[in-house]
């Protein structure tokens, strides 16, 4: 049954247990935090928390260099308060997914120090390690500007260890068969404490596992193919959400052919070219990148996003293009991370113009697959740029105008709260936005219901309909529904017509599903439209009994700011 494929039609949150919610004063959110605002997620209508790395570590990259696979750090609680979260999140039917990181470990983690001491012990071949320095270890940096090498010597080992990311991040060598057995046990053992799936990291990277130049990529292949095999044997709703910043065509090698490989991945090609359109108002890369996503094996879905925990990535963005996107959203140096990407959150990037963040929320949801959205962005939170590289996106979260935001009562907060300026917490903060029916918050928890109710988005066939430049217009058809998502991406009032692929034997009108007014198709079965600058509307094909009322805002809604 295509229904039971839940992450289809999931809507995903990710946050970080560390900025969410502190219940002890520590200063430093956790478990038990986390655990007391489930209800609120329900509630905002998220289906799936995706947690960042949670396991102990000396967290010198947000927890990316775990020491331990099996525990919890003990900064965030115990592996039981990890389970009675798991509990309550399935007693009111919320998936878990967790951070998988395969790629690497951190220096402390035990297997390393193991290979640091002996040469002949086993674990020594769980890393990478050359005599000589490679003479490509200069290339392929991932943190440029921060990163020096991927190659460095350790005296203990007297070799040096290959590591993509930062030197504190041991490459695994996967290639490995204990290693690969280790991570299917690691697997296993979070499957069996509640999770429903994983977000694997740096999935590129695991294919690349013997530094740049790979010879023989199937291998790793397979290894994903047969990660995904051992996962739905012990759990068959098991889902793997893969990080994958790749070019659509390449795709299809991470899906698998037949599906058989990881059944989720983010779409990194068209949340840089969502940007693109949101700065210049031209849709064609979008369209084009859009176009290049579909045809997937019947298990494989998306993941959309607009920000997420690291820099907007644009690297892959044409000259022009990323220099458009740059200069609109992140035009001074210190809003810039690695010579590819924006170190800022989703509402500043927008100008905290809510007409904007209505429109790049509107265009996320509507696009083919599965939403992610990013803990505080739902209430339009700001950044802290005097934080170093990407710890300026990842404040503590602003629960209300209460001492730190209501996120903890300690003098030092794991990172500082967002205190003055119009994203400060006394103006930005969940307590404030739920009083107000008309605030941000309100608006995306009215969005996310309805669509859940579209479930022709996330199970669905997409067609891109034929109009002006500046307009996409999205017709979706699953099991004999069919919607029409239409956005205009340019700041002037924009009349059109669309023609959309019916099916059925009579001339239906469109429905509006923010407005509930009905569209009569012209004598030729097109449909005429009229879009707000930056306007969008929703529509459901057919009569009444198709149609689904929601209380979005009006047509000639005022653009208005956040706070
Ligand atoms: C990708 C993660 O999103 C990022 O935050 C991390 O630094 C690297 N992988 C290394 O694990
Ligand atoms: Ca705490």
């Amino acid at each position: 049954m295509s229904a039971d494929r839940w992450y289809k039609n999931a809507v995903i949150y990710s946050l970080s247990l560390d900025s969410f919610l502190d219940s002890n004063g520590d200063g430093i959110g956790d478990f038990a935090g986390l655990l007391d605002r489930i209800d609120y997620l329900q509630g905002l209508g998220v289906t799936a928390i995706w947690l960042m790395p949670f396991h102990p570590s000396p967290r010198r990259d947000h927890g990316y260099d775990v020491s331990d696979y099996y525990g919890v750090d003990p900064r965030y609680g115990t592996l039981g308060d990890f389970v009675e979260f798991t509990q309550a999140c399935r007693q009111r039917g919320i998936r878990v997914l967790m951070d998988l990181v395969l790629n690497h470990t951190s220096t402390e983690h035990p297997w390393f120090q193991a290979a640091l001491a002996d040469r002949n012990c086993k674990y020594r071949d769980f890393f990478i390690w050359a005599d000589k320095r490679p003479e490509d270890a200069d290339e392929g940096l991932i943190f440029p500007g921060v990163q020096e090498t991927t190659w460095t010597w350790n005296r203990h080992a007297q070799a040096y260890y290959f590591h993509r990311f930062y030197d504190f991040q041991p490459d695994l060598n996967l290639a490995n068969p204990q290693v690969q057995a280790e991570m299917l046990k690691i697997v296993g053992f979070w499957l069996e404490l509640g999770i429903s799936g994983f977000r694997v990291d740096a999935v590129p990277f695991l294919i690349a596992a013997d530094g740049i130049n790979v010879k023989d990529p199937e291998p790793a292949f397979e290894f994903l193919r047969h990660l995904r095999e051992f996962a739905q044997w012990r759990k068959g709703d098991a889902v793997f959400l893969a990080e994958a910043n790749i070019p659509p065509e390449d795709c299809v090698r991470y899906f698998g052919e037949t599906g058989d490989r990881l059944q989720m991945m983010f779409n990194f090609p068209v949340n840089q070219t969502l940007f693109y359109a949101l700065a210049s108002g031209d849709t064609a890369p979008l369209r084009e990148k859009l176009q290049a996503s579909r045809d997937l094996p019947p298990i494989a879905q998306w993941a959309h996003f607009l920000r997420n925990h690291d820099e907007l990535d644009i690297a892959r963005l044409p000259d022009e293009q990323r220099k458009a996107v740059f200069s609109t959203f992140g035009p001074d140096e210190e809003m810039q991370l690695y010579d590819r990407g924006i170190r800022r959150r989703l509402a500043p990037m927008l100008g905290g113009s809510r007409a904007k963040l209505e429109l790049a929320y509107s265009l996320m949801l509507t696009m083919p697959g599965t939403p992610v959205i990013r803990y505080g962005d739902e209430i339009g939170m700001g950044e802290d740029l005097s934080l170093p590289e990407r710890e300026a996106a990842r404040t503590p979260m602003q629960w209300s105008a209460e001492v730190n935001a209501g996120f903890t009562p300690c003098d030092e907060p794991v990172r500082p709260v967002i205190d003055h300026g119009p994203y400060g917490y006394r103006k930005v903060n969940v307590a404030m936005q739920r009083a107000d029916d008309g605030s941000f918050l309100r608006w995306i928890e009215r969005m996310l219901r309805m669509r859940k109710e579209l479930t022709e988005i996330g199970h669905g066939e997409f067609t891109i309909l034929d109009t002006k430049s500046h307009i996409l217009a999205m017709q979706y058809t699953y099991e004999g529904r069919t919607s029409l998502f239409t956005h205009n991406l340019s700041d002037r009032k924009v009349e059109f017509a669309v023609k959309l692929d019916d099916k059925s034997e009579s001339v239906r009108p469109l429905v509006c599903l923010q407005t509930n007014r009905s569209i009569p198709a012209s004598d030729d079965g097109s449909h005429d439209l009229v879009l707000e600058p930056l306007g969008y509307r929703w529509f459901r094909l057919g009569g009444l009994e198709d149609m689904i009322v929601n209380g979005g805002p009006a047509a000639d809604t005022p653009v208005r700011v956040v706070q």
